[in-house]
């Protein structure tokens, strides 16, 4: 809920557990009050403001003593150059070179539902939207800051539109999406940090003084810190205590700060990467950011957790397919890579048939001269030296199976052996004069340009006009650099990387619209692009491409914190792994696969009946614990990166079943002690737990828990709760 008390120039925004306030201040300057624990309506919440500057804190001329400066005090946003000297959310310069900004409240509007924001993804479905407009008095500016809040959760919505009131152009050298400060700060921060086929690790250090930085360079969000991040204090834990999160929605080159202050205050500013970047706005024109989106719990990081969760199945994936039955995939990739023909395909989708999955996904190698991954990203018509009769044979080879057929694309990528590069070696992004890099020897398309996007989407509608395909993973398997526009019409290079992004979405909303029974499913080399910007077109997102049960508990782990367990997408593979090359029981591989979006990548043409019954009995289980994955909210009970141990529960929203997954990492000896204290349950009531043939209380399980014995490594406990 969002109201204004006009007598105290005050913005409250409200949710079920958290309140947040603002309001402008004697100098006009939008000042934070307080986020937090929900407080009740009798307390005045000015009663503690105080805004006594510190010696050294520029103060308004006019003003005798010291009595404000903007240094001193929590701001709402914050521009470069009036002294302010702590990191600033937007560095505005005009023509004549100047940077200095000084941004204060000219008026504010309220409106129903959640502000779109064009072209780019953005939270939907219901809501309400506070604008508050804020000036330069000497500078032909105007910055919306926008909040969208929602009534079914807690996590508040930010961006800010830039609108050129002037004559002249305006550069934006800077301009993040939100600014928060917070008036203390002994926290600790925790950040998802990672590699290819090593993502979402979870790290937690103090916020020490100075600015600490998460950010990605690389033109996707990234395998190397997602834009996820959490500030806790110092006792919070998993299960308890204050707990601040962030995220962007956004999937390209970002930057978030949290700057802690020789007052101990904390400001948290991000958005856009802005190192040789600048966006023009020309007069009259404004620019929008992404939005980030923040979130308060004293439920622990758990507590920011279920509140993502939540808001991302509301209020991001598409509605159509958030809590939809998610397809059972076998996906050819681990199991034939490059090295597959037309029999070979047929043959494993007849064993697709007796596995009874619901898709088989071809992945990638079936267009071009694709034989390895040197040529023909770009060329997307069928590879017929493999696939002569084309892809309709392998569609309705899937049908006569009573299987879907899906199909891996690489859209936003061009071999330098490809046909199209051949013919448009300018629609790579890369100065002309200079060689490229390439990044497994592929060039970036440049989506700057409206024509490439245009040239894929006609492509890529080819092939599924043509062809009875109800899946697509998505996937994109380099970093940006060279990031250079030869589009003549272009007539400036510094957003080029933010316009490639919105190029990318432009492709996937154009696709998802057009094809709204086609499934997509999002990848990047694995998990390198596991974002909100993402899940808005792309229900999951495959996390990783190490399948490995024991690392995929830490992968799985980390991107827990931060989103919704359905939109993980986790494979049931080989042991020995096909990377790590360790052998772990099939129990543990499905219990793994079992907590998150479910699939396989198996040779299932190596499979005898035992295995496929094997395999049935596995797609009954997880199908009759899928509602929970899809609806559940998850307890994280025992950490890989702090135990020996991996233990999450997913409890039903009204608390009478529950699916709990288990992994021992190492074998310990017996006399220590593995309890599992149970969170998340209903203390009053009792839970059967099928596996155990036991009924214990909420309360029994959350207070004195149950002790695993006996776990070899990478064994695992798999349990099933029901209310009595
Ligand atoms: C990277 C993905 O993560 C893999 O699953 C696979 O699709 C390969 N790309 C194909 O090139």
């Amino acid at each position: 809920m969002i109201t204004f008390n006009k007598s105290q120039q005050l913005f409250m925004l409200t949710g079920k557990n958290y309140t947040y306030a603002m309001y402008v201040n004697n100098y006009g300057y939008l000042r934070n009050v307080y986020y937090g624990e929900i407080l009740p309506s009798c307390d005045n919440l000015m009663y503690m403001v105080d805004d006594i500057p510190v010696s050294f804190s520029p103060q308004p001329e006019e003003e005798v003593g010291r009595v404000f400066s903007v240094n001193d005090i929590p701001l709402e946003y914050s521009a470069y150059g009036r002294g302010d000297f702590r990191i600033p959310s937007a560095i505005i310069r005009s023509t004549n070179g100047s940077t200095i900004c000084d941004l204060q409240y000219k008026s504010h509007f309220i409106t129903k539902g959640a502000v779109k924001i064009s072209g780019m993804p953005c939270a939907r479905y219901g809501g309400e939207t506070l604008t508050i407009v804020l000036i330069d008095k000497e500078k032909p500016v105007e910055v919306y800051l926008q909040y969208v809040v929602f009534d079914d959760c807690d996590v508040i919505v930010r961006n800010v539109v830039v609108k050129n009131i002037g004559n002249e152009p305006l550069y934006l050298d800077r301009i993040y999406s939100f600014c928060l400060d917070l008036p203390f700060g002994n926290f600790d921060l925790i950040k998802l940090q990672g590699a290819p086929a090593f993502e979402r690790n979870v790290e937690r250090c103090e916020l020490s003084h100075g600015i600490s930085t998460i950010q990605s360079l690389r033109g996707a969000s990234s395998h190397m810190l997602n834009p996820f991040l959490a500030l806790v204090e110092k006792v919070t834990t998993e299960q308890y205590g204050n707990a601040y999160g962030f995220n962007l929605i956004y999937s390209g080159s970002f930057a978030m700060h949290c700057e802690r202050n020789m007052s101990d205050s904390v400001r948290v500013t991000g958005g856009i990467q802005d190192n040789a970047s600048c966006i023009v706005v020309e007069p009259n024109d404004c620019f929008e950011t992404p939005q980030a989106t923040m979130v308060y719990s004293n439920e622990g990081i758990g507590g920011v957790s279920r509140q993502y969760a939540d808001f991302i199945r509301a209020h991001i994936v598409c509605e159509k397919y958030v809590y939809k039955h998610r397809p059972i995939v076998v996906n050819n990739w681990e199991s034939t890579y490059f090295d597959f023909d037309e029999e070979k395909i047929l043959n494993f989708i007849k064993c697709a048939g007796k596995a009874k999955v619901d898709v088989f996904v071809m992945d990638d190698g079936w267009f071009g001269n694709r034989n390895d991954d040197t040529t023909s990203l770009g060329d997307w018509y069928i590879n017929r030296s493999k696939l002569p009769n084309g892809l309709k044979t392998l569609a309705k080879a899937c049908k006569e199976e009573g299987i879907g057929f899906g199909l891996w694309f690489e859209p936003e990528m061009v071999s330098k052996d490809s046909e199209l590069f051949k013919l448009h070696p300018d629609w790579a992004l890369g100065e002309p004069y200079r060689k490229r890099r390439k990044g497994r020897n592929q060039y970036v398309l440049d989506f700057s340009r409206k024509e490439v996007v245009d040239y894929v989407f006609t492509k890529m509608c080819d092939i599924l006009d043509n062809n009875d395909i109800c899946y697509i993973k998505w996937d994109m398997n380099r970093y940006i650099c060279d990031a250079f526009s030869q589009n003549p019409l272009s007539s400036q290079q510094g957003d080029i990387m933010h316009r490639h992004i919105l190029g990318v979405y432009n492709l996937a909303e154009r696709l998802t619209t057009k094809y709204p029974n086609v499934f997509f499913e999002g990848c990047a080399g694995g998990g390198g692009r596991f974002d909100l910007g993402m899940l808005y077109y792309f229900p999951q997102i495959w996390a990783s491409d190490l399948t490995d049960a024991y690392q995929r508990s830490k992968i799985q782990y980390g991107t827990s914190l931060a989103y919704p367990l359905s939109s993980i997408s986790c494979h049931f593979t080989n042991s020995p792994n096909d990377r790590t090359k360790r052998l772990i029981p099939s129990t543990s591989r499905f219990a793994m696969a079992s907590m998150g979006a479910y699939g396989y990548e198996f040779d299932l043409t190596k499979y005898s009946q035992k295995d496929f019954d094997e395999m049935h009995q596995y797609n009954e289980k997880y199908k009759n614990t899928e509602r929970l994955i899809l609806e559940g909210d998850l307890y994280r009970l025992a950490s890989p990166f702090e135990k020996n141990m991996f233990c999450q529960i997913v409890v039903s929203k009204d608390k009478k079943t529950a699916y709990l997954v288990g992994l021992k990492c190492i074998d310990e000896p017996d006399y220590i002690d593995d309890r599992i204290r149970i969170y998340g349950l209903d203390d009053e009531r009792i839970y059967y737990i099928d596996e155990l043939n036991v009924s214990l209380s909420g309360k029994y399980l959350r207070t004195v828990g149950l002790v695993v014995r006996e776990l070899g490594d990478f064994e695992s406990f798999v349990w099933h709760f029901s209310a009595k």
